[in-house]
């Protein structure tokens, strides 16, 4: 596992985030990683110690001037007994502390002890974090080398207010944290994975084609997210705006059957994640010159044929990778559909989300999933495409470790 042997000192400062920090602590554990958790008096009155420690299986440390915690380790030693010091959530109160060395708690003097990797997950109310004061205190904590993760744009729990000021989601900081502890953190190295993304163009003539409005951010951070943990990524793009992300090998098709026979040329892959919104059909026999306008003349008819289904095709392949993903862009019974295709298009896990023009989805920054598997539903919050990619790609991380463990 990739964090295992790993120590990580979790320090929760009190905001209504705190209950994420939860989620946090399991995530980290299975992925091996050893939590020891220091709350300050705040955290403790939004979620219980008693909680905390059951998650972590440790000792909850939360007092400066306990003689038991003192005795126990002391807060000198919980500074430097670990591999990382973990900040999440950080108010912004706890961040001017730290950018001013203050140390009237266990939280704060623990920080200002330790000579290990802290990373920060800031939390708190969008004007908070706009302050001049906190821009001041983030910018000394940077320049002091310490890491931060977020925060990030969305709603407040507390007040539905938007702006920036979410904690990052527990597997974004997760992310952070393997990235920190081993700058090449590695758990898909020597695995190949195979990713369509964008739309495809079918030609009617030589300058007209059908298209969709697919731009392809889905899948091209896809394809980054998997190279970052190590993958070989090859990256088959249909015709789109964005540039080809970095460290991976990006091959450039139009057409449906062009992506098809670059997909399969490139079997056999340890993964396969079809995000390209591919089109269903082509023009049965696109013209070989420009179809001119004919004056007084009834508009040409198009006669449309089906297009390859690159997914199913690599789903049901004799070469299929281990895993195999697919997307399943609906405007109704997303659900349903998106089960329905994990059968048919023989995939492992279907990525749902519902495309209806008011979500904005198609086209947009933003994406709101859910993952189906033979195992079940799980329901993503909205997040940006990239925090779905890297998600996405921790998730193909560890379902291949479990499919390969001995
Ligand atoms: O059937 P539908 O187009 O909704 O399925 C969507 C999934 O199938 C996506 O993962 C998409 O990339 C893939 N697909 C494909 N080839 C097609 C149509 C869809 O790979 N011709």
């Amino acid at each position: 596992m990739v964090l295992s042997g790993k120590r990580i000192l979790l320090i929760i400062s009190g905001g209504i985030a705190a209950y994420k920090s939860l989620d946090l602590i399991r995530r980290l554990r299975e992925r091996g990683a050893e939590v020891r958790p220091v709350m300050t008096r705040a955290a403790q009155e939004f979620v219980t110690p008693l909680a905390v420690g059951a998650l972590s299986a440790s000792h909850v440390y939360v007092d400066l001037f306990s003689r038991e915690d003192e005795q126990d380790v002391g807060h000198i030693r919980l500074a430097r007994d670990c591999d990382l010091i973990l900040v999440a959530p950080a108010t912004a109160d706890l961040m001017a502390k730290m950018a001013h060395g203050l140390a009237d708690d266990l939280a704060s003097a623990v920080l200002l002890a330790t000579n290990r990797p802290v990373l920060l997950a800031p939390a708190m109310n969008p004007q908070m974090w706009a302050n001049p004061a906190t821009r001041r205190n983030r910018a000394t904590l940077e320049a002091d080398g310490r890491h931060f993760i977020g925060p990030m744009a969305g709603e407040m729990a507390e007040s539905g207010e938007a702006g920036i000021g979410r904690m990052a989601e527990p597997l974004e900081i997760v992310s952070a944290v393997i990235t920190i502890l081993d700058p090449a953190p590695k758990p898909l190295a020597g695995r190949t994975a195979i990713v369509t993304s964008g739309p495809t163009h079918e030609p009617i003539d030589p300058v007209r084609y059908i298209a969709n409005r697919s731009s392809g951010r889905q899948g091209h951070a896809i394809a980054a997210a998997l190279a970052k943990l190590g993958a070989d990524v090859t990256l088959v793009s249909g015709p789109v705006t964005i540039p080809d992300p970095q460290g991976v090998t990006t091959v450039h098709v139009e057409r449906a059957e062009e992506m098809r026979d670059a997909v399969v040329s490139r079997l056999p892959a340890d993964i396969a994640v079809m995000v390209a919104a591919v089109a269903d059909w082509r023009v049965a026999s696109s013209a070989d010159q420009k179809i001119k306008k004919q004056p007084g003349e009834a508009p040409p008819p198009l006669q449309l044929t089906e297009n390859p289904d690159i997914l199913k095709t690599v789903g049901h392949h004799e070469q299929r990778p281990k895993i195999v993903v697919g997307f399943a862009a609906e405007t109704q019974n997303v659900e349903a559909n998106g089960r329905a295709k994990l059968e048919r298009k023989g995939a492992d896990l279907i990525v749902a989300n519902d495309v209806s023009p008011e979500t904005g989805i198609m086209g947009g920054t933003r994406n709101s999933v859910r993952i189906i598997s033979h195992q079940g539903v799980e329901a993503w919050p909205d997040l940006d495409k990239d925090e779905v990619a890297t998600r996405l790609a921790l998730l193909i991380a560890d379902k291949l470790a479990e499919e390969t463990a001995p």
